[in-house]
């Protein structure tokens, strides 16, 4: 796929159809993720891998009930790791590098998805510690983003989008 269709033509899907992924293509998913940049290529970022139905409904509870977590058959939930870019950078590192290297991944995997034939959605509204709780996730890691990918079982729809660009100056 050309990489103008995957960025152009990726949107959220949230309805998911049960069939199982051919691995490959969870491998090709997770090579992308692994492919993003990361400040200092620190890589302060963790993925954790979900099928288990009863996790996934667990994470769609956190996620405020959202069921595209718990219908699509996989779902990456995207980490922050502050430490390993603290020990480099510091407070900015803690704050801001690994949020940003978490979330460069999480688009090169919805790229990766919609370029496979298949669908996700990028899910931040959930509570972390509820999420923590589901994956045993240590508390210093923080939750950025939970994917739910899978064969969809919609027609996405194309939402406007629209840009402010300052020349020169702001
Ligand atoms: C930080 C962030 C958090 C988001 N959280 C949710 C969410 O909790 N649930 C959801 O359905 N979509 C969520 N989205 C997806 C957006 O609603 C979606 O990307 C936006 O409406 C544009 O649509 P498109 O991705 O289909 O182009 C989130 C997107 C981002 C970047």
């Amino acid at each position: 796929m050309e990489l103008s269709e995957a960025i152009n033509g990726r949107h959220c899907i949230r309805r998911f159809r049960p069939d199982e992924m051919e691995e490959e293509k969870v491998e090709g998913i997770l090579e992308a993720a692994r492919e993003a940049p990361s400040a200092g290529n620190l890589q302060a970022r963790d993925f954790i891998v979900v099928r288990d139905s009863k996790k996934r409904r667990e994470l769609a509870e956190a996620a405020l009930s959202q069921n595209s977590v718990s219908e699509a058959p996989l779902v990456i939930v995207v980490c922050a790791n502050p430490g390993k870019s603290a020990a480099k950078y510091g407070s900015r590192g803690e704050e801001l590098y690994c949020i940003q290297d978490a979330t460069a991944a999480v688009q090169n995997i919805l790229l990766a998805v919609h370029s496979l034939g298949l669908g996700a959605c990028w899910v931040g509204a959930f509570d972390e510690n509820s999420v923590r709780e589901v994956l045993g996730i240590p508390s210093e890691i923080r939750p950025v983003a939970i994917i739910p990918i899978g064969y969809s079982a919609e027609e996405p729809s194309a939402p406007p989008k629209n840009m402010e660009i300052h020349n020169e100056h702001w």
